[in-house]
């Protein structure tokens, strides 16, 4: 008896040191994982803030290898693949030690895990904040040998989810056709995003996901786990759902091994980006509020900072980029109450001036044909108006016309034995980044403009082409396969340090539009130029899109003129502003061409959006009515600020049909204990009041009794000199701004 006691508590203890669980948690988040020395780490638990013994009692806990690697325990795919100097593709990974640090808002816990059959570590870490529900998952990979291993699958991430109907949400996109989200049921076998671009992350598919654990995708409800990887380069994001009921899903994340064999020299490592997760038990509007808010908190730079309202010339004017154009726009933005002006392309070139995409790149000196006073001048000239000046570059590239590719044609990335492919005006070409000199030079653009002037308050760094010639002349032939890795390292790092000695200016990311959308860059960045589609019907839809994980100030929306460049669509002023207004507002038109109503309402829009800017851009967004469901004739959000005493309404009514159904839409996030006083926000109609103007109303009876859309909408039927361009009942808005009493 006494020995069968001491054997039970032998095996108690056996038990108990085996089980060495690490709990890592956000205020509603945690993770599990188990550490046992010399064992494999397993996943215990991902999920709502759970014990393992709750997580246990609820079926939702687990236990599968926490990173697998080729070779041994082959229960879930393999996240890790490395060729080894002999040719051993095996690992056999256990636990070697376990760290646990804290700084700021973040707890790290990294595990790391040794191979028992080569001199090779793997560190897996887990960084969670402890003011907002996001854990980000990292994997560094360490060659402790002599020679050099190769890499051939390198995931960031792998989560296995208990769940075998799941429903994804996705964005693709390209050039003026950006973030299209689409929503699917994951069916058994391995749906993979990804992208193969080289250097442009976001086309065709961005490296984002929420996957709903319970099947369908919901605003409001539902467990939702959110994902969004911050690479630069090529990405794979893996979701393999086996048909076997013994087997998870399982989420897996990193750089996209396709092509990329990396070569990793002994004695050192790669780290690989994060995968940034959101775990929401309140469908996806609550996972993207917290992608939002982590964002502008903790990620994207000065992402708390308020932005500009600005007029950007591109579309304006294109390539006639004159002294007399640019002093127009520039008068014209600071009479409508605008706070910066934007030069676009156009602007430089000395022996080639740059009148079309055909030449110039590289050669980034003004062309005085155009600008006959420089800089400086132009400068000044805006500053004098009481505006910020603005001004448009495409540092990584080259035209094969340009000073700069007669001076350095091997600075490009081509094949030697094969003429390169060009891009953009035919001859376009993508500068070699894993050079540095190439990495100098670009370097080189930024601070020569910033130390000559250095009262440029803002860069539109544009990125035309994506790598077609995936060859670099400056890496040896050995090295080809770690050039999409290599270069975006380089890219990263050369714009670390183009933000240590300018840490002020904003810079813009713009890449033929949005094609470049990715977390990855946004610690150097203010904002993104969302897309080159100003048509504010198509621009809705991709911003519903891009808000599903980016915040509203960081997503760059201007105003178009009446009959869009792409569409041909004509859309009221108001629709467009309206439509703009939901991020950060812009403008992308001449001024000149409004008539003296449609300038007069411009003004009292800006003044107006302005007035709401703080809650639009820094405030909790709820979507209300999606554009890209049902009937599609509506669209409906929400913003809250903070303390729930302010709020904004947007309302758009896409299309007309005669006897439009009295669609309701039901407010979110205010305080139903207060009463807010609601105003019209840029009305056409300043002498013709709303219903609703002025009413102080519960925020209960908003959010559970609603509003009538067409009470808001349909009253735009007179003579208007603004209405002159009016051609349909569609594209109505209305925007209210509530104010707690
Ligand atoms: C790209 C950008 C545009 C504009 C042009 C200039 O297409 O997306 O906004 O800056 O380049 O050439």
């Amino acid at each position: 008896m006494k020995k069968l006691l001491l054997l039970a508590i032998s095996l108690l203890t056996a038990i108990g040191s085996y089980a060495e669980n690490y709990t890592i948690s956000t205020p509603n988040n945690t993770l599990i994982i188990e550490a046992t020395k010399g064992k494999a780490a397993k996943f215990r638990y991902y999920g709502t803030t759970a014990s393992l013994e709750e997580a246990k009692a609820l079926g939702k806990a687990m236990r599968y290898d926490a990173f697998h690697a080729f070779g041994h325990h082959a229960e879930l795919p393999y996240a890790a693949l490395v060729k080894f100097p002999d040719g051993d593709n095996a690992m056999d990974l256990v636990v070697d030690g376990v760290e646990q640090s804290k700084e700021g808002h973040i707890t790290t816990l990294c595990i790391t895990l040794k191979d028992t059959l080569h001199p090779f570590r793997l560190q897996l870490c887990y960084a969670a904040y402890d003011d907002c529900d996001v854990i980000k998952f990292s994997t560094k990979y360490i060659n402790d040998g002599k020679k050099p291993v190769v890499l051939q699958r390198y995931m960031s991430a792998s989560l296995p989810v208990l769940s075998k109907d799941c429903s994804l949400l996705s964005l693709h996109g390209e050039n003026k056709n950006e973030c299209n989200e689409i929503v699917e049921p994951l069916g058994f076998g391995t749906k993979i995003l990804s992208s193969q671009e080289g250097n442009r992350t976001a086309f065709p598919t961005h490296s984002s996901f929420m996957l709903s654990l319970e099947g369908g995708m919901h605003e409001n409800s539902g467990n939702v786990i959110a994902g969004t990887l911050a690479w630069i380069g090529n990405f794979t994001i893996e979701f393999v759902n086996a048909a076997l009921p013994q087997r998870p899903t399982v989420i897996m994340a990193g750089i996209n091994p396709s092509a990329s064999d990396y070569t990793l020299d002994g004695g050192s490592s790669l780290k690989t980006p994060e995968l940034i997760l959101s775990y929401s038990n309140k469908g996806k509007g609550q996972a993207s509020r917290t992608l939002h808010y982590w964002a502008r908190h903790h990620h994207v730079l000065d992402g708390t900072k308020l932005r500009e309202v600005l007029l950007n010339s591109w579309e304006g004017v294109r390539f006639d980029t004159t002294q007399a154009n640019m002093e127009s726009m520039a008068t014209d933005i600071a009479a409508l109450g605008g706070e910066m002006f934007v030069m676009d392309d156009g602007w430089f070139g000395d022996k080639y001036p740059r009148d079309n995409d055909k030449t110039s790149l590289g050669d980034w000196v003004v062309c005085r044909k155009k600008l006959p006073e420089g800089i400086g001048a132009l400068v000044k000239m805006v500053h004098s108006k009481g505006i910020k000046f603005g001004i448009w570059i495409e540092p990584e590239m080259v035209n094969t016309k340009s000073e700069l590719y007669e001076k350095h044609p091997e600075w490009v990335l081509r094949h030697p034995a094969i003429e390169p492919q060009t891009g953009r005006g035919g001859s376009q070409l993508l500068l070699d980044m894993t050079n540095p000199k190439v990495q100098d030079f670009v370097f080189g653009v930024v601070d020569k403009l910033m130390t000559e002037h250095p009262d440029i308050d803002y860069i539109k760094w544009d990125n035309n082409m994506s790598m077609l010639d995936a060859s670099s002349q400056y890496l040896p032939m050995s090295r080809q396969s770690n050039l999409s890795v290599d270069f975006n390292l380089a890219t990263i790092a050369t714009l670390e340090r183009i933000r240590a000695a300018h840490p002020k200016v904003i810079i813009q990311l713009c890449a033929s539009g949005g094609t470049r959308l990715n977390y990855g860059f946004m610690p150097y960045f203010q904002e993104v130029w969302t897309s080159d589609m100003t048509d504010p019907l198509h621009r809705l839809k991709m911003q519903w899109g891009a808000l599903d994980f980016y915040p509203s100030n960081i997503l760059a929306a201007h105003v178009c003129s009446h009959n869009n460049k792409y569409t041909q669509r004509h859309t009221p002023l108001k629709f467009r502003f309206d439509v703009a207004s939901m991020c950060r507002l812009g403008v992308e038109m001449v001024p000149a061409t409004f008539t003296p109503a449609e300038r007069e309402y411009a003004k009292r829009a800006i003044a107006e959006y302005k007035q709401i800017r703080p809650i639009v851009q820094q405030g909790d967004l709820y979507k209300l009515i999606s554009p890209l469901e049902g009937s599609r004739e509506y669209a409906a959000l929400n913003y809250v600020n903070s303390d729930k005493s302010k709020a904004v309404v947007m309302i758009y009514r896409l299309l007309y049909t005669f006897g439009m159904p009295h669609r309701i839409v039901q407010l979110q996030g205010l305080d139903p204990e207060r009463n807010y006083r609601i105003r019209e926000v840029a009305s056409e109609f300043e002498n013709e009041k709303l219903a609703i103007e002025g009413k102080v109303i519960s925020g209960r009876l908003l959010m559970e009794e609603g509003v009538v859309i067409p009470e808001l909408t349909q009253r735009y039927k007179g003579n208007h000199p603004i209405n002159e361009l009016r051609e349909s009942n569609d594209y109505r808005s209305v925007i209210l701004e509530l104010v707690a009493e």
